[in-house]
């Protein structure tokens, strides 16, 4: 290639790339005790600080709630629960008592994070599940809200839809955090190694970046199955935020607005 052309390559490279593609990640693929995934369990935490990605869920649901806090909230694909603990600690002031459920697939919630849950007075349990599994079996009622944080761009958009309608089916609000795709985003996430990330984490912030979300894409996936508020929108830099809120006299936020599949 000449050095035209190879300009030219890396100039518009990522915008082609801009269509969503899911790849395996490597931190789903490793077992938990592995010293890799324990290190990108550790960069992730700190991803997730410098995202501000506990403060983009909790500022949509303390909106959504409309002052009334939820009993129960269901986190999926929770991972070593930080995040959710991190949620937690800004929202327990406005919200005292609530019960939460970390599903993950891998069982590695800490004791210490059970710990600092009951220093908040919120309940945690964990379920070792797949989501899918877990979602279809659960027969108990409705959860009040379901939250999901770098978790939903795992699942390419057949599976995803499945998913959003099994959640649909079990939480009158669901509030997700995932990755922003778009160049800027995909740059920055080739330039990890400078924050000292490993490389599974290196390998897993592209992935993320490039299987992200855009536009309306969550929205555009959600089920026609009753009334939904609809908010879906890029928040900062690199995250992409997505709240569905049943609309059943909650505090109405704007927002789209679907009853029963227009939106
Ligand atoms: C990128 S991590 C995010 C973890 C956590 N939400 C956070 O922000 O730190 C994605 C998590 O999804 C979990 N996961 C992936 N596919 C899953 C599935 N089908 N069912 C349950 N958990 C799954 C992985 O084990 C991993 O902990």
């Amino acid at each position: 290639m000449d050095s035209i052309t190879q300009i030219l390559h890396h100039s518009i490279t990522p915008i082609q790339m801009m269509n969503r593609r899911v790849q395996p990640e490597l931190l789903d693929e490793l077992s938990a005790n592995d010293p890799r995934a324990i290190r990108s369990r550790r960069d992730l935490r700190r991803l997730n600080a410098l995202m501000g990605n506990a403060g983009v869920i909790a500022r949509a649901v303390l909106q959504a709630s409309g002052g009334r806090p939820p009993r129960q909230l269901v986190d999926l694909g929770a991972g070593d629960g930080s995040f959710t603990l991190r949620l937690a600690k800004r929202l327990r002031l406005t919200w005292p008592n609530v019960e939460v459920t970390l599903v993950d697939r891998q069982d590695i919630v800490s004791a210490d994070t059970r710990r600092e849950f009951e220093a908040l007075s919120w309940g945690a349990r964990t379920v070792a599940a797949d989501v899918f599994d877990w979602l279809t079996r659960a027969t108990d009622a409705r959860v009040d809200l379901v939250t999901a944080n770098l978790f939903l761009h795992h699942f390419a958009d057949p599976a995803l839809g499945r998913l959003l309608e099994l959640v649909s089916n079990r939480t009158n609000c669901f509030a997700v955090c995932e990755p922003r795709r778009y160049p800027t985003a995909l740059r920055v996430s080739q330039w990890l190694w400078l924050l000292g990330c490993n490389s599974v984490t290196r390998h897993d912030a592209v992935a993320s970046v490039r299987a992200g979300f855009d536009g309306p894409e969550l929205s555009a996936l959600w089920p026609a199955n009753g009334s939904w508020r609809l908010r879906e929108e890029a928040v900062g830099l690199f995250s992409h935020r997505f709240v569905a809120q049943r609309l059943n006299g909650a505090q109405i936020t704007p927002g789209l607005t679907r009853h029963g599949g227009q939106l």
